[in-house]
Formats: structure tokens, C-alpha cells, sequence
């Protein structure tokens, strides 16, 4: 990606206000997330970064509009968030692929309404280009990897052009060769397509080599913690101080989290 944070349009995409969320559960409130606010720019990778069960998925499904929350609002583009919508596309850990569909009618799924079959056909192929799945359209999900499955997940929303990409751990469940691949492919995306990306993990690296900013949550109830530029060029080197140095500091606010983190971090 390259670029300099300072550099984007500073026009807000997504803003969160004050968001809260309880769960009933067994005759107790559990609050999974407690007034998070945040902004997240036009153009801008955020990697929300916490331990297990801090509410990622639930400030995430809320963000998406699957899940109502208590208190605050959720604005995309000034427009208050009540309901799933195509400018917010979501990419989950689990690819929720149609079985019975080929690659390519995967990709071309959300396509159906509105768009002539050549103006599809051309898209849904350009897309598959740009996340290297070029001739395995034909092919049904059970005969390609999962890594692929992921790219195809991928395909399937950006080809519907979304103001937002949300990504729920979308490659946690992967090999680390493929998780590195999906990073790379990512990053070649973000550079061409300029997609404004918000994506949760627990995973430290993933977070410093991914996003243009990280934020930091805790746990029980659910908050933000502390707030981290990353001013690196891409593709980073994980080997250079200046990546490990970064790396400390989230690692540092991390520590007082309750997160699980590997001892080579
Ligand atoms: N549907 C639900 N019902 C009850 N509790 C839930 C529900 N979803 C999440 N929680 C609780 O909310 C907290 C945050 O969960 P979650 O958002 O899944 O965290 P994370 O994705 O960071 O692991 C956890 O304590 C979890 O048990
Ligand atoms: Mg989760």
C-alpha cells in the first residue's frame, strides 16, 4: 500500500458513537461492549485487535447490522446503521460458499439483480483476476482449498463494490503459508482498489502488517484501550526494527488486556 495515513481524504466512511451491547445471559446482563467510539477514514485499513472474547464479532456484527446494540450509533456515511447493506460487504472466518455453485457463480451470486449477464460475466472474471483465481471459475468449492475458498469469499464481496470491507478473523483458520498469501493479496487490493477495510483478529502480526491503524480492546466489559498508527510502507518487513518497535508498543497494551499471546511477540 504505501501510502502515508496523513496523506488519505480525511472524509469519516464509518463512525461508531458511544456503541454499548449486554447479552441476557441465564437472568444476568453480560456486557460484551461498553461506549466504543471510533472513525475509521475513506480509504484506511483498521485492525481492531483484542483477546478472545472481548466483543470483536459483536462490535463487528453490529458495524454490519446483523446485531442491534444498546446505546450510541453507527454511522456509514452519515447514514444511521439499522440493517445489513451492500456498501458494507463482510467477509466471515467461515466461507459461506454455496456448495452447488461453481467459483465463478459464487462471485456472480449477488450480481443477479440489476445487472446485464455480459456486464456480470465481464465483472465477475476481472474479479477473479484480481484475487488470482483466473480459470478456476468453473470449479465447484469442494475441489479447490480452503485458501482458495477464502479468495473466492473475498471475490464475492468486493465485486459488489463495497464503501466498506469487513472482515471478521477472515484467515485465522488458514495454514500460515496461506494466511501469508491472503496478507499479500490483501495488500495488493487495498493499493489497487484503494478499499476501505475494517478487520478484527487476535492475532498481534496480523494487525502491525495489515493495518494503516490498530486499535486496541479489552476485555470484560468489552472497550478500546489505546490507539496505534502504523506509518510503515508495504509490503512491510516483519524483520525490521521499526516493525518489531511497533509491534512492542501494541504488544505492551496488549499485556494488561487478559490476551493470550504468543512468547516470540
Ligand atoms: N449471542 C450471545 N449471547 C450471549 N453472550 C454473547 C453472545 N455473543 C457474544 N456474547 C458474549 O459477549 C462477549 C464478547 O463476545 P465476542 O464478540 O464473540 O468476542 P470476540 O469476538 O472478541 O472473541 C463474550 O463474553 C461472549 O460470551
Ligand atoms: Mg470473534
Amino acid at each position: 500500500m504505501g501510502r502515508d495515513v496523513r496523506d488519505k481524504a480525511v472524509a469519516p466512511c464509518l463512525k461508531v458513537e458511544g456503541v454499548s451491547k449486554s447479552f441476557r445471559v441465564n437472568r444476568h446482563r453480560v456486557k460484551a461492549l461498553e461506549r466504543i467510539s471510533f472513525e475509521v477514514r475513506t480509504g484506511e485499513a483498521l485492525g481492531i485487535l483484542g483477546p478472545s472474547g472481548c466483543g470483536k464479532t459483536t462490535l463487528l456484527n453490529i458495524i454490519a447490522g446483523f446485531l442491534p446494540h444498546d446505546e450510541g450509533r453507527v454511522l456509514m456515511h452519515q447514514q444511521p446503521v439499522t440493517r445489513p447493506g451492500p456498501e458494507r460487504g463482510v467477509v466471515f472466518q467461515e466461507d459461506a460458499l454455496f456448495p452447488w455453485l461453481t467459483v465463478a457463480e459464487n462471485v456472480g451470486f449477488g450480481l443477479r439483480n440489476g445487472h446485464g449477464k455480459g456486464d456480470r460475466k465481464g465483472k465477475v472474471e476481472r474479479m477473479l483476476g484480481l484475487v488470482g483465481l483466473e480459470g478456476y471459475g468453473r470449479y465447484l468449492p469442494r475441489a479447490i482449498s480452503g485458501g482458495m475458498k477464502q479468495r473466492v469469499a473475498l471475490a464475492r464481496v468486493l465485486v459488489l463494490g463495497p464503501a466498506a470491507l469487513l472482515m471478521d478473523e477472515p484467515f485465522a483458520a488458514l495454514d500460515a503459508q496461506t494466511r501469508a498469501d491472503m496478507h499479500a493479496l490483501l495488500i495488493s487490493l487495498q493499493r489497487r482498489l484503494r478499499q476501505t477495510v475494517v478487520f478484527v483478529t487476535h492475532d498481534l502480526e496480523e494487525a502491525v502488517k495489515l493495518a494503516d491503524r490498530v486499535l486496541v480492546m479489552e476485555k470484560s466489559p468489552g472497550r478500546l484501550r489505546q490507539e496505534f498508527a502504523v506509518e510503515l510502507p508495504r509490503p512491510r518487513d516483519l524483520d525490521s526494527p521499526e516493525f518489531l518497535d511497533i509491534k512492542r508498543s501494541i504488544y505492551g497494551s496488549l499485556c494488561g488486556c487478559g490476551g493470550d499471546l504468543p512468547a516470540d511477540s
